[in-house]
């Protein structure tokens, strides 16, 4: 038998602006997926959270590591599906480490992301990579995705980061077509939109010195920011706002849509655990589903 995990992730800040080759940084979250595999003669999974297409991304997975046998997969996540925080690369790390330990593979980082790249490709067409590399790194990332080339930049932490995730359970429209919508938006205003690219761009610069300096309340500041800025390129519902102007209310450092927006989720960084606390409370209260956690 072979045990491996993956983790969460989230997108802190650069969504949509990454689909144009700007920089995005995303945080590895204390929630995981773990994944045991044992031989059988037949592959199956045995999941809280089955989902069909799930089958042909292990496969995917196996077939870069050239393994030939097949296995009972269990797995155990604590990361909801469908919430932008990466969920299926959670479970394909969890399970590319679970081969590894049961052929006894010593495997780098690198690797371990690349093969869980093969089924993210099955589950998402073209996806940037981020979700895979946060799942086996863990920790904060600086990540850029120029002409078909990623470069990632692991960060410093210099202070614990706590976090509320906020959903409103109604996405509006795929990831892909609000990609679209916003295409179309930018093909309308150029000139805007460039002005938009540039103060996203100054907005990364000053959170990855927040990050590394260890002060949420400047990258808080910044999330608001960039939160203005999503906005402005249409991708916020009214849902999204009530959550993110009640996390204010109740006092977070700062808080914005994370993922495509359009009623997806939303990333709130909150003073403390209690604070994390009281404002995951809130947003249930509103009806949401709401999760803390801290960067891993
Ligand atoms: O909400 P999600 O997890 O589908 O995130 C999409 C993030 C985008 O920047 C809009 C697309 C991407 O591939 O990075």
């Amino acid at each position: 038998m072979g045990k491996g995990s993956g983790y969460a992730k989230v997108i802190l800040f650069g969504e949509h602006f990454v689909v144009y080759g700007l920089p995005a940084i995303g945080v590895a979250l204390a929630k995981k997926t773990d994944v045991e595999v044992s031989k059988s003669q037949h592959m199956r999974v045995e999941s809280s959270h089955a989902d069909a297409s799930l089958l042909n991304g292990l496969e995917a997975i196996k077939n870069a590591m050239g393994i030939k046998d097949s296995f009972v997969v269990k797995i155990k996540s604590e990361i909801p599906l469908g919430s932008g925080l990466g969920s299926s690369a959670a479970v394909s790390v969890a399970y590319v480490r679970a081969l590894a330990d049961e052929y006894g593979l010593q495997l780098t980082g690198e690797q371990i992301s690349a093969y869980a790249y093969e089924a993210e490709k099955v589950y998402h067409g073209t996806p940037s990579g981020i979700d895979n590399t946060l799942a086996s790194s863990g920790g904060a990332i600086f990540y850029q995705n120029t002409d078909g080339k990623s470069a990632v930049k692991p960060l410093n932490v210099g202070k614990p980061l706590n976090i509320v995730i906020g959903n409103t359970g109604k996405k509006q429209g795929s990831t892909a077509e609000i990609i679209a919508a916003v295409r179309g938006r930018r093909e309308k205003n150029p000139g805007i939109y460039e002005d938009l690219f540039n103060a996203e761009r100054k907005v990364i610069d000053g959170a990855v010195k927040a990050i590394e300096h260890g002060d949420p309340a400047a990258l808080g500041e910044l999330m608001n920011i960039n939160h203005g800025l999503l906005s402005a390129m249409g991708v916020s519902t009214k849902e999204n706002g009530d959550i993110i102007y009640a996390a204010r209310v109740f006092g977070a450092y700062g808080a914005k849509i994370t993922g495509a927006g359009m009623g997806g989720s939303c990333v709130i960084l909150a003073k403390n655990e209690k604070n994390a606390e009281d404002i995951a409370n809130e947003i249930r209260k509103m009806g949401y589903l709401a999760i803390t956690s801290v960067v891993q």
